[in-house]
C-alpha cells in the first residue's frame, strides 16, 4: 500500500455549481467553503499530514472586481469564525502565494498563520495568489542572486513548498483535465485523479474512494 502524506486538490466548478443551482457563481463559492470544511475533516479522518488547496491563482485577477472581492471576504469571515476551531484541533495554516491583498486581509493572514505555527496534526497550505511559473522565476532568480548552484535540492529551498514533501497525488473536480499553473515542480511525479463532479458536489464519499484507488496503484517511479 502506497503511504499517503500530502494531497493537493484544485477546486474547480464553484461558479459553475452557483450558475446552476442558485443562479448566482458567489453562492457556488460560498457552498465550496461546505465542501473544504468536509474534507479537512476527512483529511484528518486518514491521518494525512499535508493537505494543499488552490483558493486563488495569480490568473484569478482577471474575474470581475465584485466576484474577486465576494471571495476575500468569503476567505475573511471564514478565518475570523475558524482560526480558533482549527487550532484546538491542531492544525496549521499556511499560505503559500504572496500575500498582496488588503492590508486587513494581510494581517489576518499573518496573525493565523503564527497563530497555527506549532500545530502537527495537519497542514493546510492555502494556495492564495499563487501561481506555480512566478514561483519557479523566483527560486531560480533565487540561486542566482545567491551564486548557488542549480540542483533540485537547493531549488527546493526556495520554492514555497520548502520542507514539504511532494503531493502522492492531485485532486482537480469540475471535470477539466489540466493543471493551471499549480504547483507544476512539485507535481512531477503525483498520481493525478480529474472529477467530474463540480467542487461543491463532491464529498467525503468521492474523497475515500480516490485515496483507496490511490493506495492501490502500483507506483514505479520509472523503475518496472
Ligand atoms: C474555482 O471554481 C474556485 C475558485 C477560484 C475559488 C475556490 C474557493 C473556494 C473553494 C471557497 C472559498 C475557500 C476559502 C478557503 C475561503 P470556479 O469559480 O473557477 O468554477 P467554474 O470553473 O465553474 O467557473
Amino acid at each position: 500500500m502506497n503511504p499517503l502524506n500530502h494531497v493537493a486538490i484544485i477546486m474547480d466548478g464553484n461558479g459553475r455549481w452557483g450558475l446552476k443551482n442558485k443562479n448566482s457563481r458567489n453562492a457556488g463559492h460560498r457552498e465550496g467553503l461546505n465542501t473544504v470544511e468536509k474534507i479537512i475533516k476527512e483529511t484528518i479522518k486518514n491521518k494525512i499530514k499535508f493537505l494543499t488547496l488552490y483558493a486563488f491563482s495569480t490568473e484569478n485577477w482577471k474575474r470581475p472586481k465584485k466576484e474577486i472581492q465576494f471571495l476575500f471576504n468569503l476567505l475573511e469571515s471564514f478565518l475570523k469564525d475558524k482560526i480558533e476551531d482549527l487550532n484546538k484541533q491542531k492544525i496549521r495554516l499556511k499560505i503559500i502565494g504572496k500575500k498582496n491583498f488588503s492590508t486587513k486581509l494581510n494581517s489576518l493572514l499573518i496573525k493565523s498563520e503564527k497563530k497555527t505555527f506549532r500545530n502537527k496534526r495537519l497542514q493546510i497550505n492555502l494556495a492564495l495568489n499563487y501561481g506555480s511559473k512566478t514561483e519557479l522565476i523566483n527560486a531560480f532568480k533565487e540561486l542566482r542572486d545567491n551564486k548557488e548552484k542549480i540542483n533540485e535540492k537547493n531549488l527546493n529551498k526556495y520554492l514555497e513548498t520548502r520542507n514539504l514533501p511532494d503531493p502522492d497525488f492531485l485532486i482537480r473536480t469540475g471535470n477539466t483535465n489540466r493543471l493551471s499553473n499549480f504547483l507544476l515542480w512539485q507535481l512531477a511525479y503525483s498520481e493525478i485523479f480529474f472529477e467530474k463532479k463540480l467542487w461543491p458536489d463532491f464529498n467525503e464519499k468521492d474523497y475515500n474512494k480516490i485515496i483507496k484507488k490511490y493506495k492501490s496503484i502500483k507506483r514505479n517511479f520509472g523503475n518496472i
